[in-house]
């Protein structure tokens, strides 16, 4: 009973960078994100108004934002609190992710709150955004296990998860932030978030720490998930995660999908051109299993 079609969520512009230590120049940023369009992505993290001290790769999304709007995209930046919203009021986007961690400690490290401190704050900007017609997704980080505090139980994410869609959030993308989840802990999870939200966009977001995230991602599938969150190259890493690699690779998910028949929308071909826009600039070689063979 799989899906014939998948939403991919490209979170390369994002969640790819971040972790980035030199600053790629922000028109290869914006290369980087129109060549994804060609490819077919059509929902993307394109940036995140982030704290410039934090995350000094992000200090460009207003500049990012500005050149990198068009309807054919649903183009989302990142907001973690009541300023970074500010500034996204202040540009033309319609689309916002928030993001909290299922554990505290986590939530801690990487914006300074506990989770109910966040949930409180996040609560009242949620319905605001709602009401000026945005589309909202909340992204929920260490949904399966917390580098500081490990495990983390399915009903503390159930019930995290209740909270922001009785706020109003359009889709919940649910993570496995340090890469650590098993594909049977991935179909139980996500079995039980799609019972309980039937009417709610289900993302899954996988980090491919452990190279489970392709199996992971065949048993969301099994699971009724038809939506997934993949970083072009397989960058991206959480700088307050420790351990945390890379997303799942856009290519390696579009081949798999492709293979078993599901449809994606997204040209393999030129998302491999893509990634050679923003590979020389990174401190990392291309893992991804497809690009790699593409380069031999
Ligand atoms: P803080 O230091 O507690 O914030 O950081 P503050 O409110 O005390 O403000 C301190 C300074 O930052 C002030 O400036 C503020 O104006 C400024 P100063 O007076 O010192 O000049 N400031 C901001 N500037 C720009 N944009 C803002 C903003 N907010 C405050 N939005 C804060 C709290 C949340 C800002 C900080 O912790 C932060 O930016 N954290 C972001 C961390 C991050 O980006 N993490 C990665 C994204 S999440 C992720 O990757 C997980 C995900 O992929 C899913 C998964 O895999 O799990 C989504
Ligand atoms: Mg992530």
């Amino acid at each position: 009973n799989l899906p014939k079609k998948v939403t991919i969520i490209e979170v390369g512009p994002r969640d790819g960078l971040q972790n980035e230590k030199s600053f790629i120049p922000t028109d290869i940023k914006k290369q980087f994100i129109n060549s994804l369009k060609k490819a077919g992505i059509k929902e993307m993290e394109i940036t995140s108004f982030v704290s410039p001290k934090w995350v000094p790769q992000m200090s460009d999304a207003a500049e990012i934002v500005a050149d990198c709007l068009d309807n054919q995209t649903l183009n989302i930046v990142l907001a973690p609190n009541q300023k970074g919203v500010d500034r996204v009021l202040e540009s033309d986007c319609k689309a916002v992710a928030v993001f909290v961690g299922v554990s505290n400690t986590f939530n801690k490290k990487n914006i300074n709150k506990t989770t109910t401190e966040s949930l409180d704050e996040l609560k009242p900007i949620i319905q605001h955004l709602k009401k000026q017609q945005f589309f909202v997704r909340a992204c929920i980080s260490t949904s399966f296990y917390c580098p500081y505090e490990g495990k983390v139980n399915e009903s503390e994410v159930i019930k995290l998860c209740s909270e922001f869609v009785a706020a109003g959030v359009d889709e919940l993308s649910v993570a496995d932030t340090i890469g650590m989840a098993t594909p049977d802990e991935s179909y139980s999870l996500f079995s039980k978030l799609k019972a309980a939200f039937p009417n709610i966009l289900l993302t899954a977001h996988f980090h491919d720490t452990r190279k489970l995230a392709l199996t992971n991602i065949f048993a969301a599938l099994q699971a009724g998930i038809d939506r997934f969150d993949t970083s072009a190259g397989g960058l991206g890493g959480c700088p307050f995660a420790p351990g945390a690699t890379g997303n799942v690779a856009t290519e390696d998910v579009v081949y798999l999908l492709e293979r078993m028949g599901i449809e994606t929308g997204i040209d393999l071909e030129k998302l491999l051109l893509a990634v050679d826009i923003i590979s020389p600039l990174l401190s990392r070689k291309i893992e991804s299993t497809y690009y790699r063979l593409q380069h031999v």
